[in-house]
């Protein structure tokens, strides 16, 4: 896939934020530092147009990449970072759940999970969150470079089962570019866009 044009388009802490466009959306969610903003690059092609960081809680915002000016990119920060306070903690909730719910052009959720690791208490209350409000997501195991390739099955087969998913998460890595088609043919199934 060929993205020619990705651009920062919008940085919101609030619904007034948002695009007041309509065009399809599809987000990338999960605990800081598992690779969303990575993701969001190695995806679209570029090197760094969502910031990074070694460090958690380098996303505070919610940033919206225009691509091709077809559909957004939803960059979201990420939670359970450790120094970050409850009245912080709760004004992600806030900010996330206040995107996430009642956004009719939000196509797609990817919920992502560092394939190394069990998913924590927010995972799992993410996941049964968008179970119960009958939300479009799929499971993404990150950073699968840290592992050898064929403990990736396992790996997988761990993420299903501790959350009681119907499939295995979509294997990802930023740094092997694996798993990039797979979420192209999703966006743009989900999205209903034939090319870009
Ligand atoms: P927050 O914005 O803090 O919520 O984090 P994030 O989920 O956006 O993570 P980010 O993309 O900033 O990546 C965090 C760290 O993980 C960085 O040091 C990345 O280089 C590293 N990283 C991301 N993806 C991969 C990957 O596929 N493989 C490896 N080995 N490292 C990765
Ligand atoms: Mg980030």
């Amino acid at each position: 896939m060929i993205v020619n044009n990705a651009e920062i388009a919008l940085t919101a802490v609030a619904p007034s934020g948002f695009p007041k466009d309509g065009k399809p959306e599809v987000a990338f969610v999960g605990k800081s530092n598992v690779g969303k903003s990575s993701l969001i690059n190695t995806v679209l092609g570029r090197k760094r147009l969502a910031r990074t960081s070694k460090s958690p809680g380098k996303t505070r915002t919610i940033n919206f990449f225009s691509v091709d000016d077809i559909l957004y990119f939803v960059d979201l920060p990420g939670y359970g970072y450790a120094k970050v306070s409850k009245s912080e903690s709760a004004k992600w909730g806030d900010m996330v759940e206040g995107y996430l719910q009642n956004r009719s052009q939000l196509k797609m959720i990817f919920l992502l999970l560092d394939i190394r690791h069990e998913p924590g208490s927010n995972d799992i209350m993410l996941y049964e969150w968008f179970l119960h409000y009958n939300l479009p997501f799929t499971l993404v195991a990150t950073k699968t470079d840290k592992v050898s390739r064929n403990q990736i099955p396992k790996h997988l087969g761990v993420l299903r089962r501790s959350l009681g998913a119907d499939h295995p998460p979509v294997p990802f890595s930023s740094l092997a570019k694996q798993g990039k088609s797979e979420l192209w043919r999703i966006i743009l199934d989900k999205c209903e866009i034939s090319v870009l």
